[in-house]
């Protein structure tokens, strides 16, 4: 799975390279990225001229805080490639305004230009991003109050559940759906219902991945065992 996805984006790169990925963070994509840190390390890749903007963020984590998004993704992906770091973008969670730090990170993807390919993970109530069941599709970025099943789904990586953050900032649907192509990345026969629902179920806020349905160019990669329902 990591694989293949990685050849989809690093063939984003080849053919652009100078192209804006979205990327995401989770535990799905981490064999994505040591694939392409792999492939930089062979002289395959070079990411000198890509941008990167997240889908998401965590309010109130510090940027050194190793459960941040941020720290994450330096540890996953940027300290390992030559990026420009001045060329990737995550929200800012360490602004308290929730306003300001959403209306910021609008700014800086309408100044990156369209994203031209979207990595996304799936969660298990089919939320993308941080945009949980009942979201509005019409949405840029907010901030969400993240529900009770996804606080106890990131709990594995954070010492107690009273440690991970009640609230994220998210690029919203609209957002997400602004991109050209997005490649969808899923594994484990635990995410094998949500994968159903999603793909061919109704199109549903209550199912916030449904909406990538109505997007001309989803590509969905998945283990055998999430595609074990369909
Ligand atoms: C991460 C994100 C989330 C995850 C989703 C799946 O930036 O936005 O939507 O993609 O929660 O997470 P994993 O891959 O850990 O199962």
């Amino acid at each position: 799975m990591s694989r293949k996805a990685a050849n989809i984006i690093s063939a984003q790169i080849i053919l652009k390279p100078d192209c804006v990925l979205g990327l995401a963070t989770g535990s799905t994509p981490v064999g994505l990225y040591r694939q392409l840190a792999e492939w930089y390390e062979k002289g395959d890749l070079d990411f000198s001229q890509v941008t990167t903007v997240n889908l998401d963020e965590y309010k109130g984590l510090t940027r050194e805080d190793s459960q941040s998004y941020y720290y994450f993704m330096n540890e996953n992906l940027f300290h390992k490639v030559n990026i420009d770091k001045d060329k990737t973008f995550l929200p800012d969670g360490t602004e308290p305004d929730s306003e300001k730090a959403c209306r910021q990170y609008n700014d800086v993807l309408a100044s990156v230009g369209r994203v031209d390919i979207q990595l996304l993970g799936l969660g298990h109530n089919g939320h993308i991003g941080f945009n949980e069941p009942d979201t509005f599709f019409q949405t840029e970025t907010h901030c969400v109050t993240l529900t009770d099943q996804t606080i106890k789904a990131n709990r594995r990586f954070f010492e107690s559940e009273e440690d991970v953050p009640r609230q994220a900032y998210t690029m919203g649907i609209k957002t997400i759906m602004s991109a050209r192509r997005i490649l969808v990345v899923v594994s484990g026969e635990d995410k094998a219902e949500i994968v159903k629902k999603a793909f061919f179920g109704p199109i549903t806020p209550q199912v916030p991945a449904s909406v990538l349905q109505l997007h001309s160019h989803v590509t969905l990669v998945a283990d055998e065992a999430a595609l074990s329902r369909l």
